[in-house]
């Protein structure tokens, strides 16, 4: 899988791509992640990428043409463009799913007020991670890239992915470690007892409870 992301900030990204999980995944070459600078494609002679909004109003507007400028020259017949934005669909571990069948991801992150209206036509979806407002759309677009790649084949182990929270609409079970009693709270006993059969019953009974308790609205679906 390619993943690219438009940015103007290229090196908020430095941390995230040379750590753990993303930076094994990447010397596996299970996923090339490309950082452009949209800034690079504008055609102001000072590399301006942003203006006043028409109409008057705060803030600087991000202008179409170092954008479109950038995706048309990396867009391919296999890319899927994606705008951040506050006004996208909120994003869950199910739009993961579906991303990670992607072959080529465009990522677009805004800045400032936000992207001229123009700049939608070029997008094939668009995603908010949550209804609050971020500074630009790096972190929203880390968010997404390490929620997918996580998912690719060999990044992770697979049965780690089948265990986790959101699959079958409930919650991961509660896990424990050493020590066995750590400041007076035991670890449940079916847990010790080798019984797998019994263990995986009571992790199933868990998963169910917990999530009535915390979020009743996953089963609910
Ligand atoms: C300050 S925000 C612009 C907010 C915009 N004026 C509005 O009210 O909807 C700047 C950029 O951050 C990103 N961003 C901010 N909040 C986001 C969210 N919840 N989900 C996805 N992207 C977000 C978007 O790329 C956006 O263009």
């Amino acid at each position: 899988m390619r993943i690219d992301i438009l940015t103007l900030f290229p090196r908020m990204f430095d941390g995230f791509l040379t750590e753990s999980i993303i930076k094994r995944a990447i010397e596996n070459k299970k996923v090339t992640i490309n950082i452009y600078d949209f800034r690079e494609y504008s055609k102001d002679p000072h590399g301006k990428v942003d203006d006043t909004p028409y109409g008057g109003g705060p803030g600087m507007v991000l202008c179409p043409q170092p954008i479109f400028d950038c995706i048309k020259s990396i867009r391919t017949d296999d890319s899927f463009v994606i705008m951040l934005t506050p006004e996208g669909k909120v994003y869950n571990q199910e739009m993961a799913l579906n991303l990670k069948n992607k072959k080529h991801l465009i990522l677009l992150c805004g800045h400032y007020e936000g992207f001229d209206e123009r700049i939608k036509s070029i997008c094939d979806m668009f995603i908010s991670v949550g209804d609050f407002i971020l500074t630009g759309g790096e972190i929203p677009s880390m968010l997404i890239t390490d929620s997918i790649v996580r998912l690719l084949d060999g990044v992770i182990e697979k049965e780690s992915l089948e265990t986790e929270s959101f699959n079958n609409k409930l919650l991961d079970y509660p896990t424990y470690t050493k020590p066995q009693v750590y400041e007076g709270m035991e670890v449940p006993k079916v847990l010790l007892s080798g019984d797998h059969k019994k263990i995986a019953e009571y992790r199933k009974q868990e998963q169910i409870k917990k999530t009535k308790e915390l979020r009743p609205d996953l089963m609910e679906e």
